[in-house]
């Protein structure tokens, strides 16, 4: 979402939750009542992975391999959830314990490789400790299972909460809805996980709800599986969705409610020009006016691939939601509230499948990364309308002269989704486009989704595509050359704004 699509309701406000949450974090690991053991490893032992700017998520030398997620959800639109997470864990670096992050209900089970393993919970800092040291180069399968309410986050700035949203049903006529809205931090509220960009991981979701009701997360559905009630449960209705390839945990996209399914005709945008799948998911009544834009998903999608190379996913669509908050661009399936279905929102959104979900950020003070590239191909796709795109570039410089700005890595969490972020990004961008030519730019861009810029690191499979600015400027100096760079840096980094390109 770009703020100027932000609803008019949308108004920052005054929240330091996450500065609290990091002071209570280091002062009192240990202080939870929980299970423990008298010959647990010190848990202060964990070391965050180390954000600039959620410096408490994540455990250093820690990579999650898979999880496998089942989540029960019994009356959709209330916050009661149950899950069952087996985390597929291997340690990069000698690890005296696992620490994972956990906002969600109490977990009464944990296992290690299925058998019964000490662990403690800490609600405060938002830490599930399993008490087992795990080796270097080694791997576990951590299984936790929990039953209850799940976690609340409210977001630092803006006047929603992150993580699981329940979506009330008052004259309970089914119509309740629960869905993920996680980034930055909020797939925490609802599964056990590393929560950081630069682990991603490969998942696989299986959704258990009432009958009749709809179920969808994020990768290609392999099982549904309906329940007849008997005496000790009732009836069920049960979907497993498998995302093959390795995504970031906020961008893990889960739907439960009344949701009408919409196929449109595949494009053969993968790899080798595979097909892609296309589905959107609607609530009961859309009108057709929100539904519009989603016809596009298929023109869009052959669009921006024709940009950036090969679709990363296997199949994609969006599903609407009701609340006003901003879209996200969910794996696969990007999550479009009704007040921002417009085909500029999608595009953006869009365009994330490969920046931020396919292309990986190091940091969160790397967001206008993600955020540069998603508003740029608002201005390819209006030039692709045949529109002139001066007023665009014009509006976005204007915006940030009204509203002031800043170097392009983000300082604070206020500071990630700002028109910096996304205004100034998109115009650093454009800069190096006028400075290096179309040709020359097209190459970058496609090279950049592609994974160009990602350095090498000890696991190339499913790490080669996380990337800092850092690794952006100097995948334009090799690219583009010394000037091109200078162009970028001075974007990058200069407290001014720039002249407009
Ligand atoms: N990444 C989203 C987009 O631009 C926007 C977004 C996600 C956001 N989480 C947020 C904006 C939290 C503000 C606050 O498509
Ligand atoms: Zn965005």
């Amino acid at each position: 979402m770009r703020p100027a699509a932000r609803p008019s309701s949308l108004r920052p406000c005054r929240l330091h939750r996450r500065v609290l949450a990091g002071l209570l974090l280091t002062g009192s690991l240990l202080s939870a009542a929980a299970q423990t053991t008298p010959e647990a490893a010190p848990a202060t032992q964990a070391r965050p992975v180390g954000d600039t700017l959620y410096p408490t998520l994540g455990q250093a030398g820690l990579d999650a391999v898979h999880y496998d997620v089942h989540l029960s959800v019994t009356q959709p639109g209330t916050r009661a959830l149950s899950g069952d997470v087996t985390a597929l864990l291997r340690a990069t670096r000698d690890l005296p314990l696992i620490s994972l992050d956990f906002l969600g209900p109490a977990v009464t089970v944990a296992l290690w490789n299925g058998q019964p393993v000490p662990f403690q919970q800490d609600h405060t800092a938002g830490k599930l400790l399993v008490l087992r040291a795990l080796p270097a180069g080694q791997e576990a399968r951590v299984t936790l299972r929990y039953a209850g309410v799940a976690g609340v986050l409210p977001d630092p700035v803006f006047p929603f909460t992150l993580g699981w949203q329940a979506v009330p049903d008052p004259l309970n006529v089914g119509g309740g809805a629960n869905f993920a809205f996680s980034e930055p931090d909020g797939a925490r509220t609802f599964i056990p996980v590393n929560d950081h960009p630069s682990d991603p991981a490969t998942f696989t979701v299986t959704l258990t709800v009432p009958p009749g009701t709809a179920a969808v997360a994020s990768g290609q559905r392999v099982r549904v599986t309906d329940t007849p009630a008997s005496p000790d449960r009732p009836a069920a209705h049960t979907v497993t969705f498998d995302q093959a390839r390795p995504i970031p945990t906020y961008t893990l996209a889960v739907h439960i409610g009344p949701l009408e399914a919409v196929d449109r005709p595949p494009v053969n945008v993968g790899p080798g020009g595979a097909p892609i799948a296309l589905r959107d998911y609607f609530p009961p009544g859309t009108p057709d006016t929100v539904r519009a834009p989603y016809r596009r998903t298929g023109e869009i999608l052959t669009f921006l691939s024709g940009w950036f190379g090969p679709y990363p996913f296997r199949t994609y669509g969006s599903a609407v939601v009701t609340p006003r908050l901003p879209a996200l661009e969910t794996a696969g399936l990007s999550t479009m509230p009704v007040t921002s279905s417009s085909d500029r929102v999608l595009v953006h959104e869009t365009a994330h499948q490969w920046f931020g979900n396919s292309v990986l950020l190091r940091d969160w003070s790397d967001v206008w990364l993600n955020e540069s590239f998603a508003t740029y191909a608002e201005l390819l796709w209006q030039e692709h309308q045949g529109q002139n795109t001066q007023p665009l570039t014009d509006a976005w410089y204007a915006t940030l002269q009204r509203r002031g700005t800043r170097p392009l890595v983000a300082a604070t969490p206020a500071e990630m989704f700002d028109s910096t972020a996304y205004q100034r990004g998109a115009l650093a961008l454009h800069a190096l486009r006028r400075q290096v030519g179309d040709d020359a730019f097209r190459t970058f861009l496609r090279g950049y989704a592609q994974g160009g810029a990602a350095t090498p690191s000890a696991a190339p499979e499913r790490a080669a595509q996380v990337v800092g600015t850092g690794d952006l400027l100097a995948y334009t100096r090799r690219t583009l050359g010394e000037q091109a760079e200078r162009v970028l840096r001075d974007w990058v980094q200069s407290s001014a704004l720039p002249p407009a390109p």
